[in-house]
């Protein structure tokens, strides 16, 4: 049996962020960056090397790197920590069209390798828009930083979100940096892998005996995938406005957790053998006909309304959005896997931005009981024992719960339903360490389990495509409207209607 690598502190290395002063960088990598060496996660050598668009000295790099992780890291900057950890920044102007420029990176790079005995390992985070991926891998290729420096050293890349527009450009993409990467140089990121809860996914169901048996079509009635959100766009609807809900969050985040959800289990916790199964997954889902789209995809944009009793704007009133835009901020999806495990078993996957409550979750709705002896007081039809409900909390409130009936008390047998919890921070009496954290080391320390492969993006898209297409040609003036601090269209009700069930929230 492969054992697990427990010792995860990775080899001194260079960290090359295109894009240092970019959102993603302040908001995300600088803060996680900071935590790893707090925890003395970091290699005790490592040179963290800023790329950014201007001229820059390294001090003002440092000041802006660390108001921002004032801003929005847990852990604030103000210590002798922080000065320790900022000897580590450093930063290089750039010109992604300009050869010498990338010829300047790499002795900047070198430089900085004999100054502070660093052995020639190379990490470069593509934390820019994507229309600079291609134009900055093929000028690392040209100047040689795509290959190790020597024997035993390794160069790797970090590419974030969105990997495409759909299935063709995400191939093109795939293609054109597989000339100058190897697949497993490559690091796809997908934050919501690195989320310990969607981790413990794997866990609920591979380090335990009972939940396996009854995880499938025998006992399984229909699973449910949600991702809420109540914020808007949050500045970035320019960028939204060519993705959309069904790109921004269906074809990568939501997808992984569906592939965790439905995989078999892999022979081992390796990248290969993991992320083999998630594509098997992918390419069991029945494809979507074009006539059937209608009936099983559900795409709506919100109008203005209020959310924790504040007005809220509309998308189409949103800086960057078209005032008649027909991008969806919600859209809700039926799959169903045409395998032994799991078919005639839908799942239904949702996601908008300006719903009532910030809530990511995962709920298997279990078959009801065959036939009932006792009355129930859930307020469904009759009486009916409602069925049983497994929810997997991803964000906020981390946990699981369980849903069963109980006796009330007293006399005769009314049943009532009664949750069973798992609370994450109670229990390992800990915050949860952010996604990004997790990631960055894993990319470190080479282990690509939970990165996407690039056959799994493909597989995503394939999912999707017929969908993206129908959308597309479909001649409409407005996309159905949900009021801001609902809940969605009552479309996305209607898809789950027809069947009998409806979206359950966590318990
Ligand atoms: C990003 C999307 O990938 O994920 C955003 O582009 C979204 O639109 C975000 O808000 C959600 O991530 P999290 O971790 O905040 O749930």
């Amino acid at each position: 049996m492969t054992k697990v690598n427990m010792k995860r502190k990775p080899e001194p290395c260079t960290l090359v962020i295109f894009g240092a002063t970019g959102d993603l960088t302040k908001r995300k990598l600088i803060p996680a960056l900071y935590e790893m060496y707090t925890q003395h996660m970091l290699p005790e050598k490592i040179n963290i090397l800023g790329v950014t668009r201007g001229d820059m000295s390294d001090n003002d790099f440092r000041r802006r790197m660390k108001e921002a992780n004032e801003e929005f890291s847990k852990r604030k900057s103000n210590s002798d920590n922080w000065k320790d950890f900022e000897e580590h920044l450093h930063c290089c102007p750039i010109n992604y069209d300009e050869r010498n420029s990338f010829e300047n990176l790499k002795m900047t790079i070198e430089a900085a390798e004999k100054k502070y005995d660093l052995p020639g390992n190379r990490l470069f985070y593509l934390s820019v828009p994507p229309s600079a991926y291609l134009p900055i891998v093929k000028q690392l290729g040209a100047v040689n930083l795509n290959t190790p420096p020597e024997e035993h050293t390794w160069v790797r890349i970090i590419i974030e979100k969105p990997i495409g527009y759909d299935l063709e450009s995400a191939k093109d993409l795939n293609n054109k940096v597989g000339e100058y990467f190897a697949e497993d140089q490559i690091f796809r990121i997908d934050h919501f892998l690195g989320k310990e809860t969607v981790q413990n996914l794997l866990a609920f169901r591979f380090a335990n005996g009972i939940f396996e048996p009854i995880w499938n079509r025998h006992y399984i009635d229909h699973v449910q995938i949600t991702a809420g959100e109540t914020v808007g766009v949050e500045g970035r609807g320019g960028y939204y406005e060519r993705s959309g809900a069904l790109r921004d969050m269906i074809q990568n985040h939501l997808l992984q957790v569906f592939a965790h959800t439905a995989m078999e289990a892999p022979v081992r916790f390796d990248a290969d053998a993991f992320r083999d199964e998630k594509v098997k997954v992918f390419e069991s889902v029945k494809p979507i006909s074009n006539e059937e789209v209608d009936t099983v995809a559900v795409r709506a944009q919100y109008i203005r309304g209020k959310i924790d009793g504040k007005e809220v704007p509309g998308y189409k009133e949103e800086e960057g959005v078209d005032k008649n835009s027909l991008t969806e901020t919600y859209a809700a999806l039926k799959l169903n896997i045409n395998n032994w495990r799991w078919a005639g078993v839908p799942f239904y996957l949702r996601t908008g931005k300006r719903l009532p409550k910030r809530v990511s979750e995962v709920i298997l709705v279990f078959k009801r009981i065959p036939h009932q002896i006792f009355q129930s007081d859930t307020g469904l039809r009759d009486g009916e024992i409602d069925a049983n409900i497994l929810a997997i909390r991803l964000q906020p409130d981390e946990g699981i719960s369980l849903r069963f009936g109980a006796k009330v008390p007293g006399q005769g047998m009314k049943i009532k339903p009664v949750t069973m919890k798992f609370d994450y921070e109670t229990t390992f009496n800990t915050k949860l360490a952010a996604a990004y954290e997790r990631l960055l080391l894993d990319a470190m320390l080479g282990d690509a389990a939970l990165f996407a492969r690039h056959d799994g993006v493909e597989a995503s898209w394939r999912i999707l495509m017929p969908v993206l297409e129908a959308w597309k040609n479909e001649d409409v003036k407005e996309l159905p409207a949900y009021e801001a601090g609902s809940w969605g269209p009552k479309e996305a009700d209607e898809l789950l209607k027809r069947e009998g069930c409806w979206w359950r929230e966590c318990l």
